[in-house]
């Protein structure tokens, strides 16, 4: 406890209009980052932690701020796509078109590193993460800093990662130089992360940018094992898929099956009400959800997380948060029918529960 005490830093916490960003609280911000210091950020996806990308001293920070193990690399943000040549010698032509199809936007393209990028951001390895986000004030941020800003998610490691404001500073306030606080991150979950030394490229993380919206631009793309696998794959393709993800409090459960059979695993699973809060996320089926209300009882937390894929990825961190603000002690979840658009949400699941299922009844 003294020891962290010791380690607080004073946090700047500064509020930014999302549509029009403040251009003297952007120069700030930018400024702390220039000068090698830490700074969140809001983007598209969840919100970020950045730091100067191309100074390794800078990028350090982040880790220890996280708490985050040496060995995962970051991603580096770039405002505008051309940036990406500065970052790589050799740029695939597939990775061309993608940049040019999706970026600004939420997905992060894996290439070999040039020799400006720093080895903290990198972990040792060749290659290096480049994303550009469309969020406007990450966009200004990373100009106004005038170099790419290295940014993992802004959660303290193995957390569920944040899509509000509020998420950011309850994790990382006493350990960053600033926070930018605006706008809920719109989509929810990270960014697609694409192997593009690969070829075809393989999909390392599942993002709101799907497998089919890059095979229709570039042809064939693989998902790495374990993204389709339901369980945790031997040998990781991206380092970070190895450790502890996205992980409320709570344990988390997986029901999977058609809606009734979701239904009564979990209601089996919940037991008589003498084992503490029993959190439920629903998907989809709302018929199902209105069952779970109905039974009213007060050991159960039952939130919804919308209806179709885009509000599933919208609203499950903070969900998982809120179960875990509600003292729920375990949280069963109603897992979505894998297809092109669950993938993601799928993923971030299975990695919150790490691949932990209920039983399903003969
Ligand atoms: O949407 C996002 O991508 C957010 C926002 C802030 O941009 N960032 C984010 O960063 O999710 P992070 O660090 O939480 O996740 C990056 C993922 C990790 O799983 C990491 O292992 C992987 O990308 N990654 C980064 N660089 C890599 C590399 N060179 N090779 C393989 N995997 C890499
Ligand atoms: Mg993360």
């Amino acid at each position: 406890m003294s020891e962290k005490a010791a380690d607080r830093i004073e946090t700047q916490i500064v509020t930014v209009n999302g549509h029009q960003p403040e251009p003297e609280l952007i120069a700030r911000a930018g400024d702390v980052i220039r000068s090698g210091g830490t700074c969140a950020f809001p983007t598209e996806t969840v919100y970020g932690l950045g730091a100067d990308g191309l100074n390794d001293a800078a990028v350090r920070k982040i880790f220890k701020a996280k708490g985050r193990p040496g060995d995962n690399p970051l991603i580096l943000h770039i405002a505008e796509p051309v940036q990406i040549r500065r970052l790589t010698d050799e740029l695939p032509e597939k990775a061309e078109r993608l940049a040019q199809a999706f970026w600004p936007g939420p997905l992060t393209m894996i290439v070999r590193h040039s020799a400006v990028v720093p080895r903290a951001a990198t972990a040792g390895l060749e290659t290096v993460g480049v994303r550009c986000p469309s969020n406007r004030v990450a966009n200004a941020l990373i100009r106004s800093a005038g170099t790419p800003i290295a940014a993992p998610s802004a959660n303290l490691s193995g957390s569920p990662s944040p899509t509000t404001g509020e998420h950011v500073v309850r994790d990382l306030d006493g350990r960053v130089d600033m926070i930018l606080m605006s706008d809920d991150s719109e989509i929810g979950v990270e960014s697609t992360v694409v192997n593009m030394t690969l070829d075809p490229p393989v999909i390392l993380r599942p993002g709101r940018i799907t497998k089919d919206d890059l095979e229709a631009v570039i042809g064939p793309v693989l998902l790495s094992e374990g993204i389709t696998s339901g369980a945790a794959p031997e040998h990781p393709a991206s380092p970070g898929m190895k450790y502890t993800h996205y992980s409320p409090r709570a344990e988390v459960y997986l029901a999977e099956g058609t809606p009734e059979e979701m239904y009564r695993q979990i209601m089996e699973a919940a037991g008589n009400g003498t084992s503490g809060i029993n959190g439920v996320l629903t998907t989809g089926d709302s018929q199902v959800s209105s069952a779970f209300l109905e039974q009213q009882r007060k050991d159960m937390a039952v939130l919804s997380l919308g209806d179709n894929p885009r509000d599933y990825e919208h609203n499950l961190f903070t969900a998982l948060r809120d179960l875990d603000d509600a003292g729920a002690s375990r949280i069963f979840v109603m897992l979505p029918q894998a297809a092109d658009d669950t993938l993601a949400v799928r993923d971030r699941l299975m990695h919150s529960a790490g691949y932990r299922f209920l039983p399903k009844k003969a």
